[in-house]
C-alpha cells in the first residue's frame, strides 16, 4: 500500500507587506533582508486566521483531487498558530468543508510540521483504517511575532498549504520512504511561550508570547542536519540525489537552501523557491512550494520529489515520493 498525493492547494492572506513597508516603520532595509534571506515580501493576515486560511487550501485541494469533503476519512493539520487552544484547527476546517464522516487532530512540530504530518498520516493509511485523508500546513506567525524585534519579525508571513491523499494497493507511486526527528535539548534556541494564563491563586495577569530565535544556532543546525537527513532517506530508500528531480525545502532562509543544495553537491535549479514572495509560513512553506510546482505542470507521473523541512524543537524531517 502507498500514500498517493492525488490534489494540491494554498493559500495566503491578499494583503502583502514588502521589505520597503517594514522599513518604513522599523529600523531595517529591503538590502538587508533581501540579501541575508531571500525576502522581497510576504503576505500578512489582518483579520481572519489559521482557521480560515487552512480551508481555502483544503478547499483548491480538494478541487484538484476531485474529491466531496464527505469523502474524506482523516483530516491532519500541521501548525503551532491554531486560532484557539481547543478546538483544532483541524475540526474546525471540517466543520467549514462539512466532512461529516473524517476525524480530525493537529500535529504540533513547527516548521517541520508538514513533513511530520504526512508521514503520521501515511504510517495511518498503511494501516488499512482510512482511504482518504487530507494533510494541511498552516500558520499565522504575524500574530505572534513581536514587531519589535527586528531580527525576527522581518522573516515570518502567513499562509497555508494542503494535499489530498489517497491509500492505494496498486502500483509504485506514492510516499516510499520517511525519516523525521527532534532533539529537544536544543529546544531554547526557536522558541514562542504560550501565552500567560491569569491565575487565580497567584493574581498572576494573561500576557501574550512571542517568537525568540538565536539565529545563526538555527542555520547551523538547518544546514547540518537536512543534508545529513536527506542523504541517510535516500541511502535507505536504496537511491540518491541523481534519481530525484526536485528537493523541495523548507523556505526559512535562500542561504540555507544555498548551503544545503552545496553540501548535498547539487545545483539550485533542483531546488525550487518561492520565499521572496511568501517569506517563511512555517509548516505552510513546503505545500505551498509542492503546490506551485504541481500547478506549474512541473511533477510529472514517476518523478521523484524529497521533501525537507527543519525547525523549532528542535525538529526536522524529510520524505521521499514518487509523482
Ligand atoms: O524556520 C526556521 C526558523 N528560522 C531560521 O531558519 C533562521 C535561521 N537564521 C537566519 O536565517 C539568519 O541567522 C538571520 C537571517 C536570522 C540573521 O542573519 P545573520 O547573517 O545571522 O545576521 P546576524 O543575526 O548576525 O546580524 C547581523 C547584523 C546585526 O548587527 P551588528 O551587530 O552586526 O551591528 C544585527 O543587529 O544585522 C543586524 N540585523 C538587522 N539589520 C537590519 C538583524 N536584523 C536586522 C534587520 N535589519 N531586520
Amino acid at each position: 500500500m502507498k500514500t498517493v498525493i492525488i490534489g494540491t492547494g494554498s493559500f495566503a492572506p491578499p494583503r502583502i507587506v514588502t521589505n520597503d513597508d517594514l522599513a518604513e516603520v522599523m529600523d531595517t532595509s529591503d538590502e538587508w533582508i533581501r540579501t541575508r534571506t531571500g525576502i522581497e515580501q510576504r503576505h500578512i493576515s489582518d483579520g481572519p486566521g489559521t482557521t480560515w486560511m487552512a480551508a481555502e487550501a483544503a478547499k483548491l485541494a480538494l478541487k484538484d483531487a476531485g474529491v466531496e469533503p464527505e469523502d474524506i476519512d482523516i483530516i491532519i493539520a500541521a501548525t503551532t498558530t491554531a486560532d484557539n487552544c481547543f478546538p483544532s484547527a483541524a475540526c474546525e476546517v471540517q466543520g467549514i468543508l462539512g466532512a461529516g464522516n473524517a476525524v480530525g487532530y493537529d500535529v504540533s512540530a513547527a516548521c517541520s510540521g508538514f513533513i511530520f504530518a504526512l508521514h503520521t498520516m501515511d504510517g495511518l493509511m498503511k494501516t488499512g483504517a482510512y482511504e482518504t485523508g487530507l494533510v494541511i500546513g498552516v500558520d499565522n506567525l504575524s500574530k505572534v511575532v513581536d514587531w519589535s524585534d527586528r531580527s525576527t519579525c522581518v522573516l515570518f508571513g502567513d499562509g497555508a498549504g494542503a494535499a489530498v491523499v489517497r491509500a492505494c494497493k496498486d502500483g509504485d507511486r506514492g510516499l516510499l520512504w520517511g525519516r523525521i526527528g527532534s532533539d529537544g535539548r536544543k529546544a531554547s534556541v526557536l522558541t514562542c511561550q504560550a501565552r500567560t494564563m491569569g491565575n487565580l491563586l497567584t493574581g498572576t495577569k494573561p500576557e501574550p508570547g512571542y517568537i525568540a530565535m538565536e539565529g545563526q544556532e538555527v542555520f547551523k543546525f538547518a544546514v547540518k542536519k537536512v543534508p545529513e537527513c536527506v542523504e541517510s532517506l535516500l541511502k535507505d530508500a536504496g537511491t540518491d540525489m541523481g534519481d530525484v528531480k526536485y528537493l523541495v525545502l523548507h523556505q526559512a532562509n535562500y542561504r540555507i537552501c544555498e548551503s544545503i543544495a552545496k553540501r548535498l553537491k547539487i545545483s539550485m535549479d533542483k531546488i525550487p523557491m518561492n520565499i521572496d514572495r511568501y517569506g517563511n509560513t512555517s509548516g505552510a512553506t513546503i505545500p505551498i512550494l509542492l503546490d506551485e510546482l504541481n500547478r506549474q505542470g512541473k511533477l510529472h507521473k514517476g518523478d521523484r520529489v524529497v521533501l525537507a523541512g527543519f525547525g523549532a524543537g528542535l525538529t526536522w524531517g524529510a520524505l521521499l515520493i514518487e509523482w
